[in-house]
């Protein structure tokens, strides 16, 4: 169920530098970039499934654990690499955990923030996926 998608990392002496590019190493064009970071001890997030969204989450610093749920199997995904991403589509119930005190989460989508796009009831995603 995990799409991973990793990414090139442009090093030299100085150190390392990744580029993502709409359509080219991100499969999507990106509308909106949020990031999730000063995450308190034992938080645990998300709890949602979007109806149309596409997002990609790179955990840009540090580490954190996404949980996905395609109402019939459940993975869980340990970010720790800038250089790894998590393709997360449409219909996909997640929630992050485990994330470390560090934890930069870098999340890339494909649409505005829209209320109207979130199912937030686990009963309900699960009637959605029939
Ligand atoms: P929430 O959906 O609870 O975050 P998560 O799914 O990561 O647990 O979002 C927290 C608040 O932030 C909520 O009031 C909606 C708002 N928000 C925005 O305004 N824009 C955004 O892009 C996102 C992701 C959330």
């Amino acid at each position: 169920m995990a799409e991973i998608v990793d990414f090139k990392i442009i090093g030299d002496d100085r150190g390392s530098l990744i580029s993502l590019e709409n359509l080219n190493n991100i499969p999507f064009e990106v509308k909106r970039v949020y990031y999730i970071f000063d995450t308190k001890e034992g938080v645990r997030r998300g709890f949602h499934s979007h109806k149309n969204l596409k997002q990609l989450l790179v955990c840009v610093k540090g580490s954190c654990v996404i949980l996905l749920d395609d109402g019939i199997n459940r993975e869980n995904v340990t970010l720790c690499e800038p250089n790894r991403g998590l393709f997360i589509g449409a219909n996909i119930w997640h929630e992050m955990y485990n994330f470390s005190n560090d934890c930069v989460l870098l999340v890339l989508a494909d649409d505005f923030y829209d209320e109207t796009d979130y199912i937030r009831d686990y009963n309900k995603f699960l009637k959605t996926i029939i």
